[in-house]
C-alpha cells in the first residue's frame, strides 16, 4: 500500500473524502454535468476494490454533487465577486479542489486554507504536487475537536479583521456536538464583519440508520426547527432548507441533511440551548424493545405480510437481497404514497431514502451491509408504525423525539388509512 493512501477499513471517517471525490469524478465525466471537477478522478484513486465490495455506495452520489453545485453557483461564487479582500476556510476539507479550478477563486484577492486530518492532507499533497492553485492556499492538519485548531489557524496566517466565508460541507455530523458548538463559536469570535457560512446537517433519525459508509458514522442530528437557535449559540444568525429543495432535478432522496447558510451574528452567542436531544428524563424514554413488539404486534394485525418479512429475516439467514428487492418492488406504489404523505408530519430522511430508491438501482451487496440495510429499513417501519399506533405524531422520525410528542388523532387515523392502501395493492399484487 502506498505510504499516503487512505484506507477504507483502517480510515473510515477520512475514506469518506475519497468516496465524495469519486462522485465529483464520476458527474464530471457526465454528458451534461451539474459540476465539473477535473481533479476529482486523481483524488479519487483507485476505487475498483472498494466497489466491488461495497455495490450499492456507487449510485448515491446526487446529495454531494447537488451541495456542491448549490455552494459553487448559489454562494461562493456571488462571494467571490462581492469581496476585494477575504478569505475561505474549508473545515474538512477533504479532497475538495475547488483551490486548483474554481473560476470565482480568481476574482480578487483572498486566501484559502484547507483543514483536514494529515492522513487526509498528506494524500491529497502527494496527488497534487504539480499543479498549482488559482489562490493562494494553505493546508492545515489538524483535528476538529481539538480547541488548538484555531490557534494553528491563526499562526498560518488567518487574518481576523476580513471577512471571511466557513465551509463545512459535509462535516459536522462526524464531530460530537460539543465540539462543534465549539468550532462554531470560535470561527464566529475570530473572523471579521459580514462573515459567511455553509454547513450541512443531518436530522436525528438519520443516525439512526447506521449502515453504509456515510450514516455509519453519523453522531447526532438537529431538528429542523431547532437549527437556527443551535446556530444562534454559536454566533451564526443562519436559515435551513432541507437538500430537496436544491436537487436541481436530481433526486437527492431524502428530507434527512439540510443546507444551513447565514452570517456571523455575536449578538445571541451562548444562548440557552434547549433541543430535543438535551431531554434528560430517562423515565420519560420509551424502550427501545417497547417501540419494537408493540409495532410488530400492530403491524402483524394490520399489515401482516409486512409482519411475514420480518419474520423472514429474522429466522433465515439465507434470505439476502434478492427476497428483499421484491418486497420492496411489489409494494413500491403503495410506499412511496405513504412516504410522499407523511412529509411534513415525520421528516422521514430514514425511511424515504430506502424507499424513494427505484430497487432496480440497488446492486447486491456484501451479506453485512445487506443486513444493516434491511434491518435499518424494517425498523424504520415499525417506528413508523409505533407512531401511527399509538397516535403520536412528530416532526423528526427518531426515539428521542416520541417522548417530546403530543397525541394526534388525525395520525393515527392517516397512518390506518395509509395502511389500507398498502394491504390494497398487496391484494393486487397477489390477486
Ligand atoms: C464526507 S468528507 C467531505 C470532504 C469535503 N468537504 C468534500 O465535500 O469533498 C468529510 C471530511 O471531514 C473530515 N473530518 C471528519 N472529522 C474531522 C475532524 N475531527 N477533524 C478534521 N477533519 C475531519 C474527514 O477527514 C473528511 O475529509
Amino acid at each position: 500500500m502506498d505510504e499516503h493512501e487512505i484506507d477504507d477499513k483502517k480510515n473510515t471517517v477520512p475514506f469518506t473524502a475519497r468516496i465524495i471525490a469519486y462522485y465529483r469524478a464520476m458527474e464530471t465525466k457526465c454528458e451534461n454535468p451539474l459540476i465539473v471537477d477535473p481533479y476529482a478522478e486523481r483524488l479519487t484513486g483507485d476505487m475498483t476494490a472498494y466497489f466491488e465490495e461495497h455495490k450499492r455506495t456507487r449510485g448515491t452520489g446526487d446529495y454531494a454533487v447537488v451541495r456542491t453545485y448549490y455552494i459553487d453557483n448559489h454562494l461562493l461564487a456571488p462571494w467571490c465577486n462581492k469581496h476585494e479582500k477575504f478569505q475561505i476556510v474549508l473545515l474538512g476539507a477533504g479532497l475538495d479542489a475547488r483551490a486548483y479550478h474554481l473560476e470565482s477563486l480568481q476574482r480578487n484577492e483572498h486566501t484559502l486554507f484547507e483543514i483536514d486530518f494529515d492522513i487526509v492532507n498528506s494524500y491529497k499533497a502527494s496527488i497534487l504536487q504539480d499543479d498549482q492553485p488559482l489562490c493562494d492556499l494553505v493546508r492545515i492538519s489538524a483535528d476538529l475537536s481539538n480547541p488548538a485548531w484555531i490557534s494553528q489557524l491563526e499562526k498560518e496566517g488567518f487574518a481576523h479583521d476580513i471577512p471571511t466565508f466557513w465551509l463545512l460541507e459535509g462535516l459536522v455530523y462526524y464531530i460530537d456536538q460539543e465540539m462543534v458548538i465549539s468550532v462554531l463559536k470560535a470561527a464566529a469570535k475570530s473572523c471579521g464583519e459580514g462573515s459567511q457560512i455553509f454547513a450541512d446537517v443531518c436530522v436525528p433519525g438519520l443516525t439512526l440508520a447506521q449502515f453504509g459508509p456515510f450514516m455509519m458514522h453519523f453522531r447526532w442530528g438537529l431538528n429542523k426547527e431547532d437549527v437556527p437557535q443551535f446556530f444562534a449559540h454559536s454566533g451564526w444568525n443562519v436559515t435551513c432548507a432541507f437538500a430537496d429543495d436544491y436537487d436541481q432535478g436530481c433526486d437527492v432522496g431524502q428530507r434527512g441533511l439540510m443546507f444551513v447558510t447565514g452570517l456571523r451574528d455575536l449578538s445571541r452567542l451562548g444562548v440557552p440551548l434547549s433541543l430535543a436531544e438535551s431531554v434528560d428524563d430517562e423515565s420519560m424514554k420509551i424502550p427501545e424493545s417497547e417501540i419494537q413488539s408493540f409495532s410488530k404486534e400492530f403491524i402483524k394485525k394490520t399489515i401482516p405480510e409486512i409482519e411475514g418479512i420480518l419474520d423472514i429475516y429474522q429466522n433465515n439467514s439465507d434470505v439476502g437481497m434478492t427476497t428483499y428487492l421484491e418486497f420492496i418492488k411489489k409494494e413500491k406504489p403503495s410506499l412511496k404514497r405513504i412516504v410522499k404523505s407523511f412529509n411534513n408530519i415525520y421528516s422521514i430522511g430514514q425511511i424515504s431514502s430506502r424507499l424513494l430508491r427505484d430497487p432496480s438501482t440497488v446492486v447486491l451487496h456484501t451479506r453485512e451491509e445487506e443486513e444493516a440495510h434491511i434491518v435499518g429499513y424494517l425498523k424504520a417501519i415499525l417506528y413508523l408504525g409505533y407512531c401511527g399506533a399509538k397516535g403520536l405524531a412528530g416532526e423528526q422520525f427518531s426515539i428521542t423525539s416520541l417522548y417530546k410528542l403530543g397525541v394526534k388523532t388525525q395520525t393515527i387515523n392517516k397512518m390506518q388509512s395509509l395502511v389500507d392502501l398498502v394491504r390494497e395493492d398487496l391484494q393486487m399484487a397477489t390477486s
